[in-house]
């Protein structure tokens, strides 16, 4: 794409490639259950977000040492560079590592390592939002944040990730507080398979910046007024939409209601590796199913440069 993009939605463990899974098996002896690239990809059917998250979080089994890290993030960033993203505001999930024994230093510093290199490696800036697993107790998520805020890596947000349903915002008040207290940027995952009333407490309970995903927010006309009227952006990611079965197909997908319903979306891939491509070929399939056209593909781009915690003169240099 020659439009300048910038990615808001966009899980590092996402970017994982089966070809890479195999390279880091090998590099540090673990055994997986499948011989073959081949076995591997017929993995990747999935029925809803439960049956992606069990794939994703085996494969993270070959995330061992530092520079796995770092050569997962590298591996991102080259590929988002021939995409054209020119920001990056990548979610991380320690607790994806840490409950396997990895330390969160190593799994957190080998990112942070590929980031502090990239403007000059691909000319790519980059913030980094660390997301906690709702499905795994507040209090841990607490704890982690605050080894995190100790540590010598900074972080720039925090979010919300992994199962939805069951699991409501409210219950991570506490760790919303505590880094808002910190002055970081504040978004969460809300109304992807979880209900209206998910998103209207990621705003009002835990005064998040950004929805990520929000799709469900077209079923509450109280909800979508209160997501115009602040201009509240919905990072929107379609391959994955699909491919989790919120939507049934692409020429399904309600983005061009939300755009005419004066929503500030912008277009995400999610996990890429996992649901079937990059920002740029998220772009080039809404295009070529619903005729976008470079205007709207313009209007995209800049609600992602608008949506994104950047500085007005940073966003000035990107548009
Ligand atoms: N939703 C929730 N959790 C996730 C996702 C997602 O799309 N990707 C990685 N963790
Ligand atoms: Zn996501």
């Amino acid at each position: 794409m020659t439009l300048p993009l910038v990615e808001l939605h966009l899980h590092i463990e996402g970017t994982l490639e089966p070809e890479l899974i195999l390279e880091l098996a090998a590099r540090n002896n673990v055994r997986l259950p499948w011989g073959s690239l081949d076995e591997l990809r017929a993995q990747y059917e999935f029925t809803d977000l439960q049956s992606f998250l069990n794939l994703y979080y085996r494969n993270l089994d070959v995330l061992r040492e530092r520079i796995d890290f770092t050569d997962l993030t590298r591996a991102y960033l080259e590929r988002a560079r021939t995409a054209g993203v020119r920001h990056a505001e990548i979610f991380f999930d320690p607790q994806a590592h840490t409950s396997r024994g990895v330390p969160l230093l190593t799994a957190l510093g080998g990112v942070r390592d590929a980031l502090d290199a990239a403007v000059d490696s691909v000319g790519i800036s980059t913030k980094l939002i660390v997301t906690f697993l709702r499905d795994r107790p507040a209090a841990e998520a607490l704890q982690l944040l605050r080894e995190i805020l100790a540590s010598p890596h900074r972080i720039d947000g925090i979010g919300l990730d992994s199962a939805e349903v069951g699991y409501p915002p409210e219950l991570f008040t506490e760790v919303f507080d505590l880094a808002r207290a910190n002055g970081l940027r504040l978004v969460a995952h809300a109304g992807e398979e979880g209900p209206p009333e998910y998103v209207w407490q990621a705003l009002d309970l835990l005064g998040v910046e950004r929805i990520d995903h929000g799709i469900r927010s077209l079923e509450d006309e109280a909800l979508l007024d209160r997501l115009v009227r602040d201009r509240v952006p919905l990072t929107v990611c379609p391959f994955s939409n699909v491919r989790l079965r919120v939507i049934d197909t692409l020429a399904g997908h309600p983005i061009m209601r939300m755009l005419d319903r004066g929503l500030l979306v912008c277009v995400n891939s999610d996990d890429p590796a996992y649901f079937g491509g990059y920002i740029d070929d998220n772009l080039t399939a809404l295009d070529r199913e619903f005729g976008l056209g470079p205007h709207r593909l313009a209007l995209l781009a800049r609600n992602g440069i608008e949506a994104s915690f950047l500085t007005p003169a940073e966003k000035s240099t990107l548009d």
